[in-house]
């Protein structure tokens, strides 16, 4: 079994990573896929929408990182601080690094050595089909750390106007790791988020995106679902809110087609 690693990155805010990371990995555990979530975010956005940030307070990331900078690092310090969470097959390696120093000294150890989140990825593959990487919205050293561990980059783009003027530096910000931390990394797919076919410069962007990036739009869109939102406020992924609703249909799609595509043998399940 071969390990897919994604990372979910944007440089721009507010894009569906977070929603993209809990849905799609919910989905994909739904589908009997066994998925690991890494919370690279400071922001710990991804642990708190799984409900899991009393998880956190007992050891995460910032715990692994610490011992990753002694390379002590081995298979057991990171599956210590990996949890189960309400769904089977789904595990959170949740963020607990929100605080202002931590941060810092993340930032320092992913100039200084890029490749520990990679070692973490490494030690943990072996027990996982898919493993999501919810990676910060900016350009730093940190999101350049999670490009580095993964096999590739899914970039949420949020369906509003200008939402093509972002790509350039996302895009030389890829070419950038791929010469220096990552010659590996793929563009796995550019996923429209808040699609919403009634406002026209939906539309409009679907066709620029597709013309502009050749066969790498995903033909699955998401559109904008309230339920997605509510469902983050309470702390679940969608499938256990409302699994029938747009969204989540939506990302069932994206989910059947990663897995069809890496794991066309495994075992799924009808959900
Ligand atoms: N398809 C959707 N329909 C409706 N609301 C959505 C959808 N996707 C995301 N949202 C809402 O938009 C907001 C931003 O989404 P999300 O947190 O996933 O973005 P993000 O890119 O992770 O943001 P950040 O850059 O701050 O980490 C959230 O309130 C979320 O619930
Ligand atoms: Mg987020």
């Amino acid at each position: 079994m071969k390990t897919r690693t994604i990372a979910i990155g944007s440089q721009k805010g507010g894009v569906g990573k977070t929603t993209t990371v809990v849905n799609l990995a919910a989905w994909l555990a739904l589908l009997k896929q066994k998925v690991l979530i890494i919370d690279f975010d400071p922001q710990g956005s991804t642990t708190r929408c799984l409900g899991m940030q009393g998880k956190a307070s007992q050891g995460g990331l910032k715990e692994v990182f610490e011992t990753g900078a002694l390379d002590l690092l081995r298979q057991a310090d990171v599956s210590c601080f990996i949890y189960p969470t309400a769904l089977d097959n789904l595990s959170l390696l949740p963020a607990n690094i929100a605080q202002a120093d931590t941060e810092i000294w993340l930032n320092q150890q992913a100039v200084e050595d890029p490749d520990v989140l990679k070692n973490v990825v490494d030690l943990a593959l072996p027990d996982y089909q898919f493993i999501l990487i919810d990676a910060p919205p900016s350009l730093s050293a940190l999101p350049r750390m999670a490009y580095a561990a993964a096999d590739s980059l899914l970039i949420p783009l949020q369906c509003g106007q200008m939402a093509l003027n972002t790509m350039p530096r996302l895009i030389e910000l890829i070419k950038t790791v791929q010469q220096t931390v990552n010659p590996y990394l793929q563009i796995e797919g550019i996923l429209l988020t808040l699609f919403d076919p009634a406002v026209p410069y939906s539309q409009k962007l679907l066709e620029q995106a597709r013309k502009h990036f050749k066969g790498l739009v995903f033909n699955e869109l998401i559109p904008r679902d309230h339920r997605l939102s509510e469902a983050t406020a309470a702390g679940r992924p969608v499938v256990l809110y409302d699994m029938h609703s747009p969204g989540s249909r939506a990302y069932r799609q994206l989910a059947e087609f990663l897995r069809y595509k890496y794991h066309p043998d495994s075992d799924t399940a009808t959900a």
